[in-house]
This record gives C-alpha cells, structure tokens and sequence, in this order.
C-alpha cells in the first residue's frame, strides 16, 4: 500500500508524495528518491542532521531513540517538532503526513 506524505522544501514550495509501505523506506530516503534536498550525508544513521525536517501535522510517531535525541540537541535550527527525517520508517501511520524541510546548518 502507499502512504501520501507531504514535504514542504526550504523555498515553501509543498510537493504531494506517495510512498510505498513495504520497502523499508525512511523519510530521508523517500525524499531523496523524489530528488529533493536532503543530504542524507550519514546514510541514515542519525549522525548528520541532513535530514532534519519539522512535522506540520499531529501524527503519533515512533519516540526518538537516544541517537536521534543526541543528534537534535546539537542542532541550532531545533523547534518542538525537530525529527531526523533518516529515522522516521514510512509506515500506514503516516498516511497524510506533513513535513518541512529544515534549513541547512552551515
Ligand atoms: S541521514 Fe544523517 S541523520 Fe539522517
């Protein structure tokens, strides 16, 4: 099945994905696959932040893992819904998922 996400890049422009549930795809990957900007330096290991984004909508998430909150806190762009894109599994439960890319740290 897909899940229909929607990524705001960092020009505020919305792209409208969808997204299979069954191929063990993170966001950072699905975004990278739509060839938007997102490094994904680290391969997804939450040891970049290239994959920082923001999420606009009130989905329930998986809690971050101590690797992913270490990696946040080291981020000068953190807001309250700062998640790394790379840890984030495409699932059924984001179905209408809203997210924006966060800025690139320089
Ligand atoms: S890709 Fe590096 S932290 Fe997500």
């Amino acid at each position: 099945m897909n899940v229909r996400i929607e990524v705001i890049d960092r020009e505020g422009a919305a792209h409208q994905l969808e997204a299979p549930t069954d191929m063990a795809l993170n966001l950072m990957e699905l975004c990278k696959a739509a060839e938007l900007p997102v490094e994904g330096t680290c391969g997804g290991m939450a040891l970049c932040a290239s994959c920082h984004c923001y999420v606009n909508s009130d989905h329930q998430l998986p809690e971050q893992s101590d690797d992913e909150l270490a990696m946040l806190s080291e981020i000068f762009t953190l807001k309250h819904n700062s998640r790394l894109g790379c840890q984030l599994a495409i699932t059924p439960a984001l179905e209408g998922l809203s997210i924006t890319l966060a800025p690139e740290e320089l």
